[in-house]
């Protein structure tokens, strides 16, 4: 049994399936631009025009440098799919990577996660895009009843509040959401609230993916120019009224509140991997995928420090937590013209990351449908439209109906839980590749640094480190039980033996320094998105598992060439 939960692909055999199924002839003309023109498509979406409000309110202008981070551990993960993208230059995706990799079971896990980081991050690009419409709309002076426009969750939440501290404790966004389920329409006692705008934009999005909108280099490259046009306008306009007294203090909130933005901002960087996925359309894959994807997070990182630094410069940290961030520092400096400007790019600007991924996503479950790990419908071609129509449709619905009905702040941590496991699986799989041989064959190859005492020494400094200046989480730590050290600070723990054994497997295999040195800070960013993400996340695994040995495990297309 083992031996088939970890039969694996190998290289050749992935390459010549991709020539002999037609996709091999797909035309290579993607170059360096282009490539950074889709990364960024895809990247900049709903994290920097909406979740960074919430992140700032709590973190204060300090969530810039956690944009500097993050943007580190994306730099370390871009390498490794790099690497990967060279060795299996086919249109495939980690998963495709981890079949070739760890094998079949992984691949499936590392599949089923990736279903959160397009699909449930689309539900979170979907409810932003919504946001910044209705903000468009009230521009133009239309003005949609409330309980259509959001979740029920927001507005029971701050009907509880009104009923339970009174009117005077409720801001202005929980007033708004307490009068939308006052005026809701009643189902018998149920109130009918749901977020129309987010599930009709998903389902426009989907029928264009359906009837077959290519994402044509100049479509993607016209989207990225409105997106960064909008976010330097932003920059460069928000610039004369930055009030550097708002930056202080710069971690209002200390450390914990700065992390507690860690999913927000990670969300905002998701995303550069999906170039990894045309690789059979570059040019020259091996040179210039690398090269995208490090360009692709340096741009993207130097904005979002940028924006943040200018929000919470034009407006205090505190006044942070609004839907669209963006827009609304300009109408709290009176400039309600500027604040039109930016809801109605925006409004263009998000539409295309909600595009990309819904391209994305089908075309993963194909592949996977391919292999015999999913129902074969899932790789049915439309025979006019030649998209994978019942995949697509199956996005749609599954998008469009949470979309309607959920709370963004949920999807975000869902998503950067999912992504993070997905980046430290990928990481992981160069050092699986330097060991076996693989890397031989990469035409790319994550630079190497002999991590033997390295990784070591590392874990040294840092446990000094926390030792001499983290003598707070150390008392902190002191004071609580074993039963609560258990519940809070399981991940963090998880986190010190994982490092414990790379350094011991490091020593042992001499391990490249970078690969590690992703899966310990994409790790570390995990750690501190809290228990219950975990949790959900593990249920997901479940399902994922139950799904594989229901359905995958006996009709994989491994299994039947072993039989035959
Ligand atoms: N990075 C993408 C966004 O922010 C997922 O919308």
């Amino acid at each position: 049994m083992a031996n088939k939960l970890f039969r694996k692909k190998n290289v050749d055999q992935i390459i010549r399936a991709s020539l002999s199924d037609g996709s091999g002839g797909l035309a290579k003309v993607l170059g360096v631009r282009d490539l950074v023109s889709l990364g960024i498509a895809a990247i900049v979406g709903a994290g920097i025009f909406s979740t960074i409000g919430l992140a700032s309110y709590n973190g204060g202008p300090a969530v810039s440098l956690l944009f500097v981070f993050v943007a580190v551990a994306c730099v370390f993960t871009a390498l490794s799919y790099a690497q990967f993208a060279s060795t299996v230059p086919v249109s495939g995706s980690a998963y495709t990577y981890a079949y070739v990799a760890f094998g079949e079971l992984f691949a499936w896990i590392i599949g089923w996660a990736l279903i959160l980081e397009y699909a449930v991050s689309n539900m979170v690009v979907a409810i932003s895009w919504s946001q910044y419409f209705v903000s468009m709309l009230e521009g133009f002076g239309i003005h949609l009843p409330g309980w259509l426009t959001m979740a029920p969750g927001y507005a029971v939440e701050a009907y509880v509040k009104l009923q339970e501290q009174g009117v005077g404790s409720l801001s202005g966004i929980e007033r708004s959401a307490a009068a939308a389920y006052e005026q809701a329409p009643r189902l018998g006692d149920l109130p009918l609230i749901f977020d129309l705008p987010a599930g009709l934009i998903t389902f426009l999005v989907t029928w264009l993916v359906y009837i077959g909108i290519k994402e044509s280099r100049t479509a993607s490259n016209v989207m990225v120019a409105i997106k960064i046009g909008v976010i330097l306008f932003v920059i460069l306009g928000g610039a004369f009224f930055v009030k550097p007294e708002n930056w202080t203090p710069f971690a209002p909130n200390g450390i914990e509140g700065v992390l507690s933005g860690v999913a927000a901002v990670f969300f905002a960087f998701i995303g550069f991997d999906s170039i990894s996925t045309t690789a059979e359309e570059c040019k020259n894959p091996q040179r210039d995928l690398p090269k995208a994807m490090i360009l692709c997070l340096l741009i993207c990182a130097v904005l979002y420090v940028l924006i943040t630094l200018v929000l919470t410069g034009m407006v205090n940290y505190t006044e942070m937590n609004v839907k669209d961030p963006l827009a609304y520092v300009f109408e709290y400096v009176g400039l309600d013209y500027m604040a039109g400007i930016v809801s109605v790019t925006s409004v263009v600007a998000i539409t295309s990351a909600l595009l990309v991924f819904q391209l994305a996503q089908p075309r993963i479950w194909m592949t996977m449908s391919r292999d015999g790990l999913l129902w074969k419908r899932f790789a049915t071609i439309h025979p006019k439209y030649k998209t994978p129509s019942f995949a697509t449709v199956v996005t749609g619905v599954l998008v469009a109906v949470p979309a309607l009905f959920f709370k963004m702040d949920f999807f975000v941590d869902l998503t950067s839980v999912g992504t993070f496991f997905a980046f430290i699986l990928v990481c992981a799989g160069v050092l699986y590749m330097d060991h076996t041989g693989i890397s031989k064959q990469s035409r790319f190859r994550v630079p190497y640094i002999n991590g033997k005492y390295l990784i070591t020494i590392g874990l040294f400094i840092a446990a000094y480190a926390v030792y001499y200046y983290g003598q707070e989480t150390i008392s902190e730590w002191r004071n609580l039980s074993v039963a609560e050290i258990i519940e809070h600070k399981l991940l963090v723990i998880v986190f010190w033996f994982v490092w414990i054994a790379l350094s011991v497997m490091g020593y042992r295999y001499r391990f490249s320094l970078l690969p590690v040195a992703g899966i310990l800070i994409n790790l570390y960013l995990m750690s501190q998105l809290g228990a219950s993400n975990w949790l959900i996340f593990i249920v997901w695994l479940l399902i994922g598992l139950l799904v594989y040995f229901g359905y995958g495990y006996r009709h994989s297309k491994l299994n039947n060439n072993a039989a035959g």
